[in-house]
Parts: C-alpha cells; sequence; structure tokens
C-alpha cells in the first residue's frame, strides 16, 4: 500500500515564495514576465492560480502508440488533484513514449534522447519540481537520468503493472509466456488457435509488463532508490490505489519544492548499492545494469560491474517471479509488494538513505508484512541463495559480460562447446533453422554485431532464438553468447552485454564458427580457447563494419555512446566522477 508522507519529521527551511525558480518567469515586475502571466491567463489560469506558489511540471510519457500507458491520460489528473490540493501549479509536459513493443529498432537507442528532452524541458521551462510518469521500460531510467541531471526535486509515478494475463483456467506473463508458447508453437506441441487465444489473453489491462521483467525490475530499484512513494511500484495499474497514489505523489512533490528535496539529497553510492540489492533479491532484468550504471554515473558515482557481482555473491532471491520463479506481479502487491521484501532484506540494505518523503527507507518500510511467504521469501527460504547475477570476464569479454545463473539450465553454467557464429541478427534469423545448419545441443551460438553501436541500440536481442530441429528434439536451453541486451522477461543460458562489443573491434568480432567457447559461471570466466598468435592475425586482417547513420540523432548517438560497461550513455551527459552543480549544466538567461 502505498504510504503518504503526512507523517514525516519536521521539515527543512522552508523556501519563500521569491526563492522559487519559477519566481524569475512570473514574480519580477519586468516585460518578459508580462508576457508570461498573460499568456497563462490566455490559458484561462487566474494569477491567484500560481502567483507564489511552486509549479510542478509533470513530465508525461503518455502516447497513443504506448500501451503501457494508456492510463496515463487519466492518472495526470489525478497527479494534477494532488498539486493543486497541496497548493502547486500543475503544467503537463508531454515527453518522447519510448513504447518498447513497437519503437525500432529498439527503445534503447532513444532513451537518451528522452533523458536529454527531459532535462531540458526542466531547465528552459519555470519548473520548480516535476512529477516523472513512467514505467515501460526505459521510460524510468530516462525520465531519472535527466531528472538528476537538472537536480531540481524530483518524484517518479510508476506506471504499475498491467493484470495478470488469462489463458485456459491459467496465467500467462508478458514476454515470458510468449517465448515458452512460441518455441511449443514451433515445435508443433501446440495449434494456431492455441496461439491466438495466447495473443488475446496475455496482455489484457493497462500497465507495464506484469512479470519481473525491465519494467517491474526498475521502477522497484527507483523505489529502493528512494525517488517514489513507498509501495508505489507494485501497485497494478487499473487498481484504485494506483489512482490514490498518483495523487499522493502529486501532493508529496508540492512540499518538496519547499523543503528543495533533490535528487542530490537522496542519492547516494548507498542507495545505488540499496536498488542493485533490490534488483537481485527480485531477480530482476539485467537491463537494470546498464541503466543503473548509467543513472549512478550521472549522478557522479562510478558504480562498475564488479560492484554487481559482489552483492550478488551475498543477495538472495527472495521474490518468486516469473522469469526466474512462478507468480506474477499482481500476486507481488498482494504479498505486500516492495515494501514486504525490503523488509525481508534486513541488513542488506542501508536503511538510513533518505528518500523522497523526507524519510529514511528504514522508516518507511517499517511494519511492512508479508501476505504470502510462497511470493516473497524469507531469507532461509530463499529460491536461490545468491548469485543471482554473475560477471564474466576473460578473452572474450575483457570488459565483462553478464549471465542470469537462475534463468539458465543449471548443466549450462559450466560449459564448453564450438562456436556456431552469426555476424548480424538478419543472418541469424535467414539461417537459424535451417535443416542443414551444423549445429547441436552443445553448440555456442554467437551473434555479434548486436551491440550498443553494432546494432545500434543494443537490442534485446540477447536470447538468441534455438534451432527448429532442435527445439523437435526437447532442447529448450543452449549456451548463448552476443553483445545484445536481453529482455526482463527472457530467460536461457545467453550470456549478455559483452564488452567491449564487436562492431567497435572487441574480441567478439574474431570468433570463428567451430571455435571453442569456455563459460565457467562458477568462476566468472569467458573465454575463446584460440591461442593467441591465431587471434592476433585475425586481428590484423579484420575491418570495422561500416557506420550505421549518417545524419540526424542516430550520427550523434554513435558518435557519443558508450559501452555497455559504462552504462551506454553519451558521453557528454556523465558527471562521473565530480557531482553535479546544483541544477546541472546552468539556468537559462530569462529575458
Ligand atoms: Fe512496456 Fe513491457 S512493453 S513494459
Amino acid at each position: 500500500m502505498t504510504q503518504d508522507a503526512s507523517d514525516r519529521p519536521a521539515a527543512r527551511r522552508r523556501k519563500t515564495p521569491e526563492e522559487l525558480r519559477s519566481h524569475r518567469w512570473y514574480g519580477v515586475k519586468d516585460l518578459r514576465s508580462f508576457g508570461h502571466r498573460s499568456r497563462t491567463a490566455q490559458m484561462g489560469y487566474h494569477r491567484s492560480d500560481y502567483a507564489g506558489k511552486p509549479v510542478i511540471a509533470i513530465i508525461n510519457t503518455w502516447s497513443d502508440i504506448n500501451p503501457c500507458h494508456t492510463h496515463f491520460k487519466q492518472r495526470v489528473e489525478e497527479v494534477k488533484r494532488g498539486i493543486w490540493q497541496a497548493g502547486g501549479f500543475p503544467v503537463e509536459m508531454p515527453a518522447i513514449s519510448l513504447s518498447e513493443p513497437f519503437q525500432k529498432p529498439t527503445t534503447m537507442l532513444y532513451r537518451n534522447l528522452l533523458a536529454m528532452e527531459t532535462e531540458e524541458l526542466l531547465r528552459s521551462y519555470p519548473a520548480d519540481g516535476c512529477v516523472l510518469m513512467g514505467g515501460c521500460d526505459k521510460t524510468t531510467p530516462a525520465l531519472i537520468m535527466g531528472a538528476v541531471s537538472m537536480n531540481l526535486p524530483a518524484i517518479f509515478m510508476p506506471a504499475g503493472p498491467m493484470l495478470r494475463g488469462d489463458y485456459k483456467g491459467g496465467f500467462l506473463g508478458s514476454g515470458s509466456d510468449t517465448w515458452k508458447y512460441w518455441a511449443e508453437l514451433r515445435a508443433g506441441n501446440i495449434t494456431e488457435r492455441d496461439w491466438q487465444e495466447v495473443e488475446d489473453g496475455i496482455a489484457r489491462s493497462p500497465g507495464h509488463c506484469m512479470t519481473m521483467g525491465t519494467a517491474s525490475t526498475m521502477t522497484s530499484a527507483t523505489e529502493a532508490l528512494g525517488l517514489c512513494l513507498p509501495g508505489s511500484a507494485s501497485i497494478p495499474a487499473p487498481d484504485a490505489r494506483h489512482a490514490q497514489m498518483a495523487s499522493l505523489t502529486g501532493k508529496r512533490i508540492v512540499d518538496m519544492v519547499w523543503e528543495d528535496l533533490k535528487p542530490s539529497d537522496l542519492l547516494t553510492a548507498a542507495s545505488f548499492d540499496n536498488a542493485v540489492t533490490t534488483v537481485l533479491a527480485l531477480s530482476g532484468s539485467t537491463n537494470a545494469i546498464v541503466h543503473l550504471i548509467a543513472m549512478a554515473r550521472r549522478s557522479g558515482f562510478d558504480l562498475d560491474l564488479d560492484r554487481f557481482d559482489a552483492l550478488a555473491r551475498r543477495t538472495p532471491v527472495l521474490a518468486n517471479l516469473r522469469p526466474s520463479g512462478r507468480y506474477l506481479m499482481e500476486d507481488f502487491f498482494y504479498a505486500g509488494g516492495l515494501p514486504a521484501l525490503l523488509a525481508q532484506l534486513g541488513d542488506l540494505l542501508d536503511g538510513t538513505q533518505r528518500t523522497v518523503t523526507g524519510r529514511t527507507l528504514a522508516e518507511n518500510i517499517a511494519g511492512a508484512q508479508v501476505y504470502n511467504d510462497d511470493v516473497i521469501r524469507s531469507r532461509d527460504r530463499a529460491l536461490v541463495a545468491g548469485d543471482g547475477l554473475a560477471v564474466l570476464r576473460g578473452n572474450l569479454a575483457p570488459d565483462g559480460a553478464v549471465i542470469k545463473p537462475p534463468a539458465a539450465e543449471a548443466h549450462l553454467l559450466t560449459h564448453t562447446g564450438p562456436a556456431v557464429v552469426f555476424d548480424d541478427y538478419n543472418e541469424m534469423a535467414a539461417r537459424i533453422d535451417d535443416p542443414a545448419l551444423d549445429i547441436d545441443a552443445d553448440s555456442v551460438i554467437v551473434l555479434r554485431n548486436a551491440g550498443p553501436q553494432g546494432a545500434p541500440g543494443m537490442p534485446e536481442w540477447g536470447q538468441l532464438p534455438i534451432p527448429k530441429k532442435l527445439l523437435e528434439r526437447g532442447v529448450r536451453d543452449m549456451v548463448r553468447i552476443s553483445d545484445a541486451r536481453m529482455s526482463g522477461t527472457s530467460y536461457g543460458a545467453c550470456v549478455l552485454h559483452v564488452a567491449p562489443e564487436s562492431y567497435v573491434g572487441g574480441p567478439l568480432a574474431l570468433v570463428r564458427t567451430g571455435d571453442r567457447i569456455e563459460l565457467d559461471v562458477p568462476n566468472r570466466r569467458l573465454n575463446l580457447l584460440v591461442d593467441d598468435a591465431e587471434l592476433a592475425r585475425r586481428r590484423a586482417a579484420w575491418t570495422p563494419p561500416p557506420p550505421k547513420f549518417e545524419r540526424g540523432f542516430g550520427k550523434l548517438y554513435l558518435k557519443h555512446i558508450s559501452q555497455a560497461d559504462k552504462g551506454c550513455d553519451f558521453d557528454f551527459l556523465e558527471t562521473v566522477p565530480a557531482r553535479p552543480a546544483a541544477a546541472g549544466g546552468g539556468e537559462p538567461e530569462i529575458h
């Protein structure tokens, strides 16, 4: 259940109306402020509606083409209601909606664009604080990255998961059951009619994917970071309590402005550790690695892959959620939601970290209870004791690669086999089901040119398909390696985020079909068993592929994108190692 912030501790010094940023637009007496006021009057507002009040920008990622945010048209009214009630002036500002199912080649190509848009909307307009409305995968990190860089008081309003999918009296999980039933269809175990029933029942309400995919992972991580109201990330989108949460979020941001409670007051190395620990306890999406690194680097903290591996070794998986477990987000909410899970983590979290409520994380979750201990496990009944994630290194991934061991068949976690290499996605799609393809269950499927620059955008291609002829023989998992990401709803022995990527000359570019590859997850190794002299010969003969974009945003992206182990941010937007200035990037001149 969402907590409001009405019983928060005695507030810090409150700003005066003259100290509001918007005062420079509305409060002064000059020619330009006349323009701002007269044009606000043109929109039907009397000066008493806004004079001396915090202007709250609501960055709304609603779009007709984003099914996860269809309720945002209504929710924004509830956010506004809360802002009005608390004495603020709400201003809705639409921003690009990154719609995971529709945007090609991948929403990841545009995460930094939404981050930039968020930052510049906040900078260029009279915003004193903001509500960030997102939830569909990349919208969450993008909005937060932008808000962190601008560093105005900010609160996130999570979209909430959709209801459980429904199929033949059982449940369907977003993504996970798509991959599962697609494999069964290709193996001839279900009919086209069955498949159509899956299509009709798998997404049946507003809200984001309801497995522990990237959306649920990132909204939960955001709650653990202290950037949204306690309990808000777990509420199903159609639930009336979600609307209540939206209104409470609107109320709270107004006080955050008066208290001048900014992201830089909340985000610390320890709060990022809390977010990583939470993701691990949820067995969350591997995409969180890239996003949390980017968010941390925007905040001035050099969160690296080794920190994920270190925290993974000590963090048990407590959430029994698909794709690694059994249940869905709706069950998780009824079982107590994220506050209950955080309470189970106990001393694995730093409870002293401050949050948007003005209270600490420990204060926020005090008294949170588990109502179904099969969905949210106690530490002594963890689903997996540790190693929910592993960071691999070796001559195939000098800057690291990742795998999610609980999502793989255990016997594949220590495996050596011959590579079957595909140069790009199209080649793989064309050849993977070719009956003549020389491949068996011991082979290691390799896809290259799927990374940040190579694809470009590092799409979620990492759950490489298993050849049809092997599916028909009952094979359901194989070792697969790429420089791509993988959907948080996916599963399998998929080695992801290989860095540096093949497109920029990483060792993945040098692999040839038939080379033997060693995966050793317990010892965190990923090696190409080819001697150094031969690799040097191959490197000398390697030439970089041509650029994928010659103009526009794509060209900007290719020039400035960082590798996966650095979070795939633009180099000119990171703030590591320095903390951002009070309002990142400077304030606009007001004329
Ligand atoms: Fe929007 Fe999965 S498609 S969260």
